[in-house]
């Protein structure tokens, strides 16, 4: 029988309003706070899955190289599609990203979102089955809103996850200009360092505990494009993640001196009038969200301060979709 492949392309996503933390070290991984966050439309990752009955094992080369810390997701994944399918196969999975992997760049949630949509139709499955968002969160809890473009929301509902676009990109064309202070891995992933923070850190059930106010008032500053509503709520939900963070055990500092350089100097930016604000996610780069006017001073800015190694700007992004014309 013929081998079935498909090809898909999806970008990162930033929260603005964060998940961290798990209901349970189950492999269904599901997130225990919901989050809200935008797609990045200047990264991608694309993923080629070909299931043959040929291959003895699941298999993923990321950027071109075998990646087996990735084994146990990756097959949690495609398991959970093959029964879907009612298919047995193998597969081989290729992933490529055009930014740096596993930095704090999402680069897990494009993959799995790229991954999830490409095995899919590979599959059979149709595009629009519902558990796919479930299928998508198996490989990492960010993933299911890099199915979805522009600002998202995603909801967890006991075992069922739900994802919806909240304007797509095009209805608030914001920008965002990384600041990469490290092209280096993460010493601690998010999955290990969640449930570190779980177990240890005295402000994790305050940070549960007001995640629905700070999601139900950034979904009302983006119904309005209320922008310094927005940039107070996402900067407050950012640095209170990070005080769960850096009040782990052993902590979880994810910051360089550059990363600290960048929240300093963006909070004075728009003390002085620019409109940006800042977020971070488990790592050293900063992330800066803008109105396009001021994306082009902001990214001349950030490319300035010492430690930052390189800019990347862009608009906010679709969410995952197939690529056509592969064999
Ligand atoms: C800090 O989705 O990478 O970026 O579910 O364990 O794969 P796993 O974690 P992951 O965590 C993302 C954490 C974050 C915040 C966010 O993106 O919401």
């Amino acid at each position: 029988m013929a081998r079935m492949r498909a090809t898909a392309v999806a970008h990162p996503n930033v929260a603005l309003i964060k998940y961290w933390g798990k209901r349970d070290d189950g492999e269904a991984n599901l997130p225990a706070v919901d989050s809200l966050s935008i797609t990045l439309g200047a990264m991608q990752s694309r993923s080629t899955v070909a299931f043959d009955p040929e291959f003895a094992d699941d298999e993923l080369w990321l950027n071109g190289r075998r990646a087996p810390g990735e084994q146990a997701r990756l097959t949690a994944c495609l398991d959970a599609l093959r029964s879907l399918a009612g298919i047995g196969w193998r597969a081989r999975v290729e992933s490529r990203n055009d930014f740096p992997t596993g930095a704090g760049l999402a680069s897990s949630a494009s993959g799995y979102a790229a991954l999830t949509v490409a095995a899919a139709a590979a599959l059979g499955i149709p595009a629009g089955e519902p558990r796919l968002v479930d299928i998508a969160r198996i490989g990492s809890g960010s993933a299911p809103r890099s199915l979805y473009g522009g600002f998202v929301r995603l909801e967890q509902h006991g075992e069922q996850t739900r994802c919806r676009s909240l304007l797509a990109a095009a209805d608030w064309p914001l920008e965002v200009v990384v600041a990469v202070t490290t092209e280096a891995p993460k010493a601690t992933s998010s999955r290990d360092g969640m449930r570190l923070s779980r177990d240890s850190s005295p402000y994790y059930p305050a940070w549960l505990q007001t995640q629905p106010a700070d999601l139900a008032a950034a979904e009302a500053s983006i119904a309005t494009r209320d922008f310094p509503a927005l940039a107070e709520l996402a900067e407050h939900n950012c640095l209170k993640m990070h005080a769960v963070m850096l009040t782990t055990r052993p902590p979880l500092l994810y910051w360089s001196p550059a990363t600290l350089a960048c929240l300093q100097a963006i909070q004075q930016w728009r003390r002085d009038g620019l409109p940006v604000f800042f977020t971070v996610d488990a790592g050293p780069q900063v992330k800066a969200v803008c109105e396009p006017a001021a994306a082009a001073e902001i990214e001349q800015r950030l490319a300035a301060i010492p430690g930052v190694l390189r800019t990347i700007r862009g608009g906010l992004g679709e969410g995952a979709r197939l690529l056509t014309g592969d064999d």
